[in-house]
């Protein structure tokens, strides 16, 4: 079984303050520091890029998993490679060349990974299985922290399972998780759990530690 991984995301953390709030969710525990990044183009919200990332990188030595939701992203991923992110996601629908951006991301020499929207079938990732480190399922429509989780999710989670079983790939789920669907999802095979609002509530390092170790056990 591929390791549990709980991945903060930066994106419900105070902006004023992002490297505090980086080495504090290092400190609470997490595996793995999940990065949004939005274009307002291929969504409907703006967040922060290679430079932000780059100025995050010196407060800890956590993978960063960066979550690219822009179109195009093949003439960004050697800046985010270079900003110090080890995996780069980018997703299925954000432009028809799916197979050159994993390529380039693995040429790059970092972790690549695919991410569907809700409506996206787990057919899209078909045939790019041996180029992929981990699949990203979003259990909401990408652009914004804080929705309701999709439960659509669940089933594609033991799709994707069943799809990849035997190759040494992540399963990671993104959008409105938390305690009360993590273990449902864990069943189903995913094994990678990223969480914004769910692990950022309460604002100091005890209260994320308490949150992700809820995450954990569930
Ligand atoms: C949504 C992002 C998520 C989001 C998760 O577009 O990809 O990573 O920040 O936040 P919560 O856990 O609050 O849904
Ligand atoms: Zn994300």
């Amino acid at each position: 079984p591929r390791p549990l991984i709980i991945a903060p995301s930066i994106l419900a953390s105070d902006f004023s303050r992002l490297g505090e709030e980086v080495r504090a969710v290092d400190q609470a525990g997490a595996d793995w520091i999940h990065l949004d990044v939005m274009d307002g183009h291929f969504v409907p919200n703006i967040s922060y890029g290679p430079d932000v990332i780059k100025a995050m990188r010196p407060h800890t030595k956590k993978i960063f998993d960066a979550h690219l939701m822009i179109s195009p992203c093949d003439p960004y991923l050697e800046a985010f490679a270079k900003a110090g992110c080890d995996h780069i996601t980018v997703h299925a629908e954000a432009g028809p060349h799916l197979h050159r951006s994993l390529q380039a991301i693995r040429a790059l020499g970092k972790k690549a990974g695919v991410s569907i929207n809700p409506g996206t079938p787990p057919s899209a990732i078909e045939y790019v299985l041996d180029l992929i480190d981990l699949v990203l399922v979003m259990s909401v429509n990408p652009g914004f922290g804080g929705q309701a989780f999709i439960r659509s999710a669940v089933g594609k989670v033991s799709d994707i399972k069943a799809m990849t079983a035997g190759r040494p790939i992540d399963i990671e789920v993104d959008g409105g998780v938390a305690p009360d669907v993590a273990g449902q999802l864990a069943a189903a095979g995913a094994n990678a759990f990223v969480a914004g609002s769910a692990v950022f509530k309460g604002g100091t390092v005890e209260a994320y530690n308490t949150n992700i170790s809820a995450i954990r056990n569930a």
